[in-house]
């Protein structure tokens, strides 16, 4: 027997009724950035590996250890192959459209959305993945489109608490800090290095390494030995400069004022190299470890970064996997089950039934198509098994007569209905 062909590692198939519940989060996605004014982008998966080295970091864990790339054939012999990477994420592609389409050259910031998968090469557990999904947005554009208004964060904060809040997701909580500007990242990096020199002897094998590659990544350590140590290093808040802190404090107040509520901390930093000022993730407790269910902020130099004018902009990637499983927790997924089976009884009568079923699509019943190949009793039973309300006979008589046999499968009863007047005994009933 020839073997079998699975999936790869760290991707998965999402079968029915699952997909359900994804359909459903991404509608609501979609209203909400409908009322909040957003633009759907749609950029290519396939990026030149470079975009990603200049924006996310050539010494981030996601640039320097979790991507697919690859240098791709050269188109002569003569040349070399672009260097080339599956997207880990979207928001240096939307910029990099940003630029190449000159995008600020239209009226306003630019609020764009996105929907898509992202790859990672991380180890796969719960709720982290090879192959994942995100549901982001960005509010980017010229600094006189007023980006770079500590409004927009606000605006941003505001519209993932309503769009949880619509999802019934409770429980969730904001954390929020501001990483400040890279000048006062500098300063920050150089507190932090001294502050560890005398303490990293005791720290885990990880917090040694990066207390010298990446002082910043300390504070992400989740070793519970380690934490009383971390609690005692300096905070960033304190190495804001008079701008970025007045910046930080109008988020603030207008996350107060909208009434979302908060938590500030300090050691969130995240590890993407292109966050200045405000960042920020919403946790769930019952995802587990990989309890981020979204995360964002600002990067008022990536376009810069990018060979771009200035741009500053502000985002958000929520990772739709995660939402999902939130989500199920509260509502499990539920098949959406037919309206109606229609049974075709006899020769010729599948031509009659794809005419009838054509007739009820057109007002928006779910029908289930049978075969005229089928005994009436077999036609039943799929029916049944498919969860149908109705079935619907349709044999010479029903359609010389206009008049169509209609089982309600539920309560066994079984009545003759004029077929103009179907559509609306079946949809009458409908819970
Ligand atoms: P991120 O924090 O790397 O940010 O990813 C955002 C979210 O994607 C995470 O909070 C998590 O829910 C989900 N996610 C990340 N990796 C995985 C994985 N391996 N499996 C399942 N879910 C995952 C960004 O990607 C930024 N581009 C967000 C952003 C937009 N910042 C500004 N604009």
């Amino acid at each position: 027997m020839a073997s079998l062909i699975k999936a790869v590692r760290g991707t998965r198939d999402l079968l029915p009724p699952e997909t359900e519940s994804w359909n459903f989060v991404e509608a609501a996605a979609r209203d909400c950035f409908r009322q909040y004014n957003f633009h759907e982008i749609r950029t290519p998966v396939l990026e030149d590996l470079s975009l990603f080295q200049r924006s996310v970091g050539e010494d981030t864990d996601i640039v320097s250890k979790e991507m697919f790339a690859w240098e791709d054939r050269a188109r002569a012999e003569s040349e070399k192959g672009q260097w080339l990477a599956l997207r880990p994420e979207n928001t240096a592609g939307v910029v990099r459209a940003y630029i190449e389409h000159k995008l600020w050259e239209r009226p306003g910031v630019q609020k764009l959305f996105y929907m898509g998968p992202q790859f990672r090469r991380e180890r796969p557990q719960k709720g982290r993945y090879r192959q994942f999904y995100q549901i982001g947005a960005e509010i980017i554009g010229s600094p006189a489109s007023g980006s770079e208004s500590p409004a927009r964060d606000a605006e941003v904060l505001e519209l993932l608490a309503t769009l949880l809040d619509r999802l019934g997701i409770e429980n969730w909580s904001l954390q929020l800090n501001s990483v400040g500007c890279p000048e006062d990242r500098r300063r920050y990096n150089q507190a932090l290095q001294q502050a560890l020199k005398p303490v990293v002897a005791q720290m885990c094998s990880d917090c040694q390494r990066r207390a010298v590659t990446n002082p910043l990544r300390v504070l992400d350590c989740k070793v519970p030995a380690d934490q009383p140590i971390i609690e005692k290093l300096p905070r960033i808040s304190d190495y804001l400069d008079e701008p970025c802190k007045q910046h930080f404090d109008h988020v603030q107040q207008i996350l107060k004022a909208v009434a979302i509520p908060y938590t500030i901390n300090s050691r969130l930093v995240r590890g993407l190299d292109y966050y200045v000022r405000t960042v920020f993730e919403f946790t769930h407790g019952a995802l587990g470890a990989q309890n981020a269910i979204l995360g964002g902020g600002r990067y008022d130099g990536l376009s810069e970064a990018l060979g771009g004018p200035r741009a500053p902009g502000i985002g958000f990637a929520i990772g739709e996997d995660r939402l999902v499983m939130a989500l199920t927790e509260v509502a499990p997924a539920t098949a959406r089950l037919p309206d109606v089976y229609i049974a075709p009884l006899g020769a010729g009568m599948d031509a009659e039934a794809a005419r009838l079923a054509g007739e009820l699509r057109r007002h928006d019943i779910v029908v289930e198509l049978g075969d005229e190949s089928f005994r009436v009793k077999k036609s039943l039973e799929t029916a049944s098994k498919l969860g149908a309300r109705y079935a619907a006979i349709l044999g010479e008589n029903e359609v010389s007569s206009g008049q169509i046999t209609l089982k309600n499968l539920a309560t066994g009863e079984q009545q003759q209905v004029p077929r103009a007047e179907l559509p609306n005994c079946i949809q009458t009933t409908r819970t």
